[in-house]
């Protein structure tokens, strides 16, 4: 069994490619800080797949600790680094944070991959890095905006390092995938979305709402030039971006790929206005959701979905979910952990 590092492997979109590497087979060790996840999910991950990964807690911003955990494990066979921060509004607040947390932990990582037999690494990088694309739908060749914020700016930043790294590297093959909206839950509501505090992500913020945890959605802003006035975006199942990465992982394993670093935007293709996420909650849990329309907020773009044209034909990858079938996973998920905190 090929044995994969998974970084960030207890998060939301970590913890799902977790269970699809070990139902295909793969050996799995996931390095967690536990700063924004939780140990359960481990559990949960145990409980889908009756399978136990290894679980190892360290912090990736301690070089030392990084070496010695590659010293123990030379016999990895790739890489998928999910570990990093990703609110938008904290980076604002805390650049330094993110870019010694993003930037720093993926030097280190990149530095030990050099010294295996085969170094294989698939980035964990977002739409983010298009800012407010010229044209829809969004390829890959779309050029890179100026980033909206130091969050956005250590996704661009962390491809050059690897365009670069590759680039000097005989062994060093990366595939990063710029996700779109991640959301949604694994079918059996075992491992899911958890943010901690108050979600700035839109489909959380909708089922807490839904629950009573929330008072009422704020929608920001109608006003936008879109056809019902709020905000368009590429909402993508988590368990099909999860599959997504095991694909990317063994294209480089089996020396598919057709150079050292290649490019992957990872949605439905399809875009989805706030309403219209609130609409498909709304028929998927026959609940009326309490929702006001106020300001914009900063820094949000207009619109964004992506071209799949790529994704499809190179990795031979499509999404089979759609934004029901997400908003009904998000809605079962968060009707579990509700009862599961009860106990
Ligand atoms: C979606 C839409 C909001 C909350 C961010 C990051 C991106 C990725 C996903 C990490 C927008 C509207 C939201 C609310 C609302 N993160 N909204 N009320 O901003 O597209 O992307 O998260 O990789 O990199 O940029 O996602 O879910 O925050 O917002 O009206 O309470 O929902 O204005 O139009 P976003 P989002």
């Amino acid at each position: 069994m090929d044995k994969i590092l998974v970084t960030g492997g207890l998060g939301f979109i970590g913890s799902h490619t977790v269970v699809e590497l070990l139902n295909n087979d793969f050996e799995v060790v996931i390095i967690d800080d536990l700063s924004n996840s939780y140990i359960d999910v481990l559990d949960g991950i145990i409980s889908i797949t009756g399978k136990k990964p290894i679980f190892e807690n360290i912090d990736l911003k301690d070089k030392l600790k990084v070496q010695a955990f590659f010293k123990t494990h030379n016999d990895l066979k790739g890489v998928i680094h999910f570990a990093a921060s990703k609110a938008v509004g904290e980076s604002v607040e805390k650049p330094l944070l993110y870019y010694e947390n993003n930037i720093n932990t993926l030097i280190y990582v990149l530095q030990e991959l050099e010294e295996l037999e085969s170094s294989n690494f698939i980035f964990s990088s977002s739409c983010t890095v298009y800012g407010q694309a010229d044209e829809l739908p969004i390829t890959e060749n779309a050029s890179i905006k100026l980033a909206e914020s130091p969050y956005g700016n250590t996704k661009q930043i962390g491809e050059e390092i690897i365009q670069d790294a590759c680039s000097v590297s005989e062994k060093l093959s990366a595939i990063s995938l710029r996700y779109f909206n991640p959301i949604g839950a694994h079918e059996t509501s075992k491992i899911g979305e958890l943010p901690i505090g108050v979600p700035q992500n839109l489909v959380p913020y909708i089922t807490q709402t839904a629950i009573g945890i929330r008072e009422q959605l704020s929608v920001f802003g109608d006003d936008y030039p879109t056809a019902d006035g709020t905000c368009i975006r590429d909402y993508i199942h988590v368990v099909d971006l999860a599959k997504a990465h095991v694909i990317a992982l063994n294209r480089l394993l089996q020396n598919k790929n057709t150079i050292k670093m290649e490019v992957f935007n990872l949605g439905t293709g399809t875009g989805s206005s706030v309403l219209e996420v609130v609409q498909s909650f709304e028929r998927v849990s026959g609940i009326k959701l309490n929702y006001k329309v106020v300001d914009r907020r900063a820094g949000d773009i207009i619109s964004a979905f992506a071209d799949t044209t790529k994704a499809n034909n190179e990795l031979g990858w499509k999404t089979q979910l759609n934004l029901d079938d997400a908003m009904r996973s998000a809605w079962k998920w968060e009707q579990h952990i509700r009862e599961y905190n009860k106990d």
